[in-house]
């Protein structure tokens, strides 16, 4: 219990991530502790933890005091651990997983709420990961393009990205599966009202957006590519340079992700597990 009393919450930029200290993952949570982290986690959309050496049981543990895990239909599970995806990268691979700006499940009617990633092998340099902040992005724009936004809807789709029709690079196929299962397809407001933070956040992503609810794909991409342009500027992103031990765990409605491909010859080799979420509104 005293080991709880030195939680230091420090913000990594003024609009996301924070780098949490104290806190041993293995010892179950208490009340405060977790009331601690949830308010840390609705502030700052994704929270860095170091220095931890957990097992696929007590990574387990963790996301279940936080909520109830998704079991992903698509990554690679762990041996003996269907809660636990896989996210690896061999050094004779070439393809990284998340190698561009996503936000996970947002192909679900209800999208996951978030996940947990826990380093487990890392190369000596590379693989950092970058977050943005997606109300950070919205709050950026214009007040005409946020009123214009913010009546409209976007279409999601899991096909074209793990699908059987996908067009993906051959060695990323060993690492990804179960095509058959890629039938998800969800509507949800461009702008939504984050479920924690009660703030107004953009949610489309170059992943799995395909368009405007009502617009062909063609009216749909000069606006899309427009927010994306502006989600990527690096003034709304944090970047994690991960070691053996590192843990993030993010918001997928507050943030996007993008696991940089730049150690090649190296291995990396990732635990995730995923949260369930709840319905999007406005
Ligand atoms: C992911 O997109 O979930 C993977 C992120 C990473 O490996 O850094």
């Amino acid at each position: 219990m005293a080991a709880y009393q030195h939680i230091t919450v420090e913000a990594c930029t003024d609009h996301l991530g924070a780098e949490v200290a104290g806190l041993d993952l293995r010892q179950p949570l208490n009340d405060e502790v977790l009331g601690e982290l949830r308010a840390a986690y609705s502030q700052h959309s994704v929270l860095f933890f170091r220095d931890q050496d957990l097992t696929p049981e007590e990574h387990i543990r963790f996301a279940q005091s936080w909520g109830e895990i998704n079991i992903n239909r698509f990554f690679t599970a762990v041996e003996g651990y269907p809660q636990v995806a896989e996210v690896r990268k061999e050094p004779d691979q070439q393809v990284n997983i998340g190698g561009g700006w996503h936000t996970d499940h947002s192909y679900d009617q209800i999208p996951a709420l978030g996940s947990m990633l826990y380093a487990r092998q890392v190369p000596p340099r590379g693989g950092d990961t970058l977050f943005a902040s997606m109300s950070a992005v919205f709050d950026g724009l214009s007040d005409g393009l946020k009123a214009t936004l913010e009546g409209l809807n976007a279409v999601h789709s899991s096909r074209h990205v793990f699908g059987a029709a996908a067009n993906r690079p051959g060695d990323l196929n060993s690492r990804l599966g179960n095509a058959e299962a890629a039938t998800q397809d969800a509507i949800h407001p461009v702008v939504i009202r984050h479920p924690l933070s009660g703030r107004k956040v953009l949610y489309v992503n170059p992943a799995f957006t395909r368009h405007i609810e009502g617009w062909t794909d063609l009216e749909s991409a000069p606006l899309l590519t427009y927010l994306y342009q502006q989600a990527g500027r690096p003034e709304y992103s944090v970047r994690f340079r991960w070691q053996p031990g590192s843990m993030a765990f993010w918001d997928n409605r507050a943030t996007w992700h993008y696991a940089l491909n730049d150690y090649q010859g190296e291995r990396r080799l990732m635990h995730r597990i995923t949260l369930e979420g709840c319905e999007l509104g406005r």
